[in-house]
């Protein structure tokens, strides 16, 4: 199991990747201290002020059904929120289906990128990108995020090592995925849903159809995917892309 430790990279997702695809072990991770090319969902850019944040690739093979691959990236939410929750003593929200939020605002992410589709089932990984702000001042931030960003050293009192967290995070996620290769994903998606700063709130989304859907967001199911209800009370079930709270308006819901 190898921890690669990096002063600059561009993306070290994108190390991992690679490391992956020849044959790192389950456990390995990438950190650096800043990214040059630093990716977020969505094709989106994440910015990497050096030193500030954490910028973290864990690999691993999990012994699960491909169908499962999905709800680990609830699970790296999850873990990455219950970890600077006890360090950090501040509560810490999910929202669907992996940034970390600390009163609305957004304090890190998740990037999930699995093998190739057509990879031998015993070739088969996935590697959990995190990205948390961490020593972050306001002015740090870009202007065109500032007002919706947030980090630690905003939000606690305390100050602690990025590898510490680093340390915690890893330790715990590998110890969570042996448990969910056992008992399956029950505890983690219950354990999502008390996070979930979504549920019960309007929030919009775009379709398939490039058509922007608003609706009630009704939280996951127990497959780990979204349920919306919209204004016409059709329900609909959010595999990916990008749901949003709605800003201004104000839905009729029952
Ligand atoms: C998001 O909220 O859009 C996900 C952000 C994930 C960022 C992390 S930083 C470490 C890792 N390397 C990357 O290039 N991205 C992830």
């Amino acid at each position: 199991m190898k921890n690669i430790t990096l002063e600059s990279t561009d993306s070290t997702n994108k190390v991992a990747y690679k490391l992956a695809l020849e044959g790192a072990e389950h456990g390995s991770s990438v950190m650096a201290k800043t990214q040059t090319a630093g990716r977020g969902r969505l094709g989106k850019f994440w910015v990497s002020v050096s030193g500030k944040g954490l910028y973290y690739s864990l690999i691993l093979r999990p012994n699960l059904d491909l169908l499962d691959f999905s709800k680990v990236t609830l699970l790296a939410g999850l873990v990455v929120s219950d970890v600077l929750e006890d360090m950090y003593e501040i509560p810490i929200g999910l929202k669907w289906p992996n940034d970390l939020y600390v009163g609305g605002k957004k304090l890190g992410g998740i990037l999930v990128e699995s093998s190739p589709l057509n990879c031998e089932e015993t070739d088969r990984f996935m590697v959990v990108g995190i990205g948390v702000n961490v020593n972050h001042c306001n002015l740090d931030f870009p202007e065109d995020i500032r007002s919706a960003s947030t980090s630690l050293n905003i939000e606690s009192t305390k100050h602690l090592g990025i590898s510490l967290i680093i340390a915690a995070v890893q330790e715990k996620m590998l110890s969570r995925i042996n448990e969910v290769e056992e008992k399956g994903f029950n505890e983690v998606l219950s354990d999502w849903k008390q996070k979930d700063v979504l549920i019960g709130k309007i929030v919009e989304m775009v379709n398939s159809k490039e058509e922007v859907v608003s609706g009630v967001a009704l939280g996951i199911d127990n497959e780990g995917i979204l349920q919306v209800r919209d204004t016409e009370g059709i329900c609909h079930q959010i595999l990916s892309g990008d749901v949003r709270l709605a800003q201004k308006r104000q839905l009729n819901q029952n």
